[in-house]
């Protein structure tokens, strides 16, 4: 049963985190005959505050809910019935993955093999209009040598970080249901994001929170490590039609075609604060400061896309300078958001109000 009068009921994983909270706001926005259900474990990456533009909104619900928790999920599941799955939910940060792999285990893989077998059950072998739709990362691939082609989905596994080779077994989980059981999948392995809501403590909304707040910008290693850097609205377009578009049991990868050394990335940064704060040049380059490399740090992450270009006609459409700008302005408006996800205050006020399900 779909909920009554919406075309379909769609199920978002971690649609309180940074990306979640984008593909949730544009779902329930451009698609109002969709219902949408948002389960997320608001852990320190989720916040409700990101989705305040959606709450009262009669097409939107959500759900505080644990992944790795298998009772749980049945129970959503049986309260709801789901046309499509689109699974965010997962622990994001490779410096945390080094401090500690089994978050990233219990969520990342066990959590999302919950989910399958859920929809599997659920689901009862009619997958007609069903659809799994995971969201993955590049980092499962590795690395790239600087003169290397950029990754496309015919790139080998072979990930560095606890985090990176979380999401690869999560990959490969859905491709075996798929295979399997027959369950109807699609998966999308996306670049570095950017943009407006990034937790700080990933590179660029960090190094934009030190620049505002005069602190030392941590560059680790000699700042060579090159990232191909999308535009978070980029990347929700991509979704959206990876999930009404794409083929069944297909991957496909999605990227900036925009690749960056971390130091350039960090000197840009600095002359958009610096110019909007209406600092005098060079004041936040002195900022700069090198640090010890992260352990098994890749070199180099690059995507050809020419896959979802060619069959779906995706391309990004914002580049650098003009997603950079949006983002810095953003951070620079909402220096409360910035400040209460620091101090965790946010946490405190959600986890009281939405009890688990
Ligand atoms: P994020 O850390 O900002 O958000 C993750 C969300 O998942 C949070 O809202 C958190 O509360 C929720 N969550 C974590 N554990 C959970 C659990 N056990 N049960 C339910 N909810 C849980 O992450 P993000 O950067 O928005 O990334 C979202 C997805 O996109 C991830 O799967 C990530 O691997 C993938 N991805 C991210 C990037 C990037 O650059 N950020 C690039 C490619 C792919
Ligand atoms: P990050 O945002 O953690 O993403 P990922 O490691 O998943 O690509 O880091 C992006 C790049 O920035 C990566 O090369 C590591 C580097 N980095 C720093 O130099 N300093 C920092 O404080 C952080 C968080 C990252």
């Amino acid at each position: 049963m779909t909920e009554s009068g919406y075309d379909k009921t769609i199920l978002i994983t971690g649609g309180a985190g940074f990306i979640g909270s984008h593909l949730v706001r544009h779902f329930v926005k451009a698609h109002p005959d969709y219902f949408i259900i948002n389960l997320d474990a608001l852990t320190y990456a989720g916040n409700l505050v990101n989705l305040k533009e959606v709450e009262g909104f009669p097409n939107y619900h959500f759900v505080k809910a644990d992944i790795r928790d298998r009772s749980v999920l049945r129970k959503v599941f049986t309260t709801r019935s789901f046309d499509g799955v689109i699974h965010l939910a997962a622990e994001s940060h490779v410096d945390r993955s080094i401090e500690n792999a089994r978050d990233f285990v219990e969520t990342n893989v066990q959590g999302t093999v919950n989910l399958l077998d859920t929809c599997l059950d659920e689901w009862k072998e009619a997958f007609e209009e069903k659809v799994f739709y995971h969201i993955s990362t590049d980092e499962v691939y590795g690395s790239l040598s600087l003169n290397e082609k950029p990754f496309n989905e015919s790139s080998r596994y072979k990930p560095s970080s606890p985090y990176a080779a979380s999401k690869a077994a999560s990959d490969h989980f859905v491709r075996a249901y798929g295979t399997t059981y027959g369950l109807p999948y699609l998966i999308s392995n996306c670049s570095n994001n950017y943009g407006p809501y990034q937790f700080p403590e990933k590179f660029i909304p960090l190094m934009i929170r030190n620049i505002i707040q005069e602190e030392p910008l941590p560059v680790y290693g000699d700042g060579k490590n090159v990232r191909d850097w999308l535009y978070v609205e980029d990347h929700i377009e991509a979704m959206d039609l990876i999930f009404h578009k794409g083929r069944k049991g297909e991957t496909y990868c999605v990227g900036g075609g925009n690749e960056w050394k971390n130091l350039d990335v960090v000197h840009m940064l600095c002359r958009t604060v610096d110019q909007k704060l209406g600092r005098a040049e060079g004041t936040s380059e002195k900022l700069i400061t090198f640090m010890k490399d992260r352990p098994g740090h890749d070199l180099r992450y690059a995507i050809d896309f020419s896959k979802l270009a060619g069959e779906i006609g995706w391309k990004p459409k914002t580049n650098m300078e003009q997603g950079l700008e949006k983002t810095v302005a953003w951070y620079l408006e909402n220096n409360d958001w910035l400040s209460s996800v620091t101090s965790g205050d946010y946490q405190e006020y959600y986890n009281r109000m939405y009890a688990d399900n």
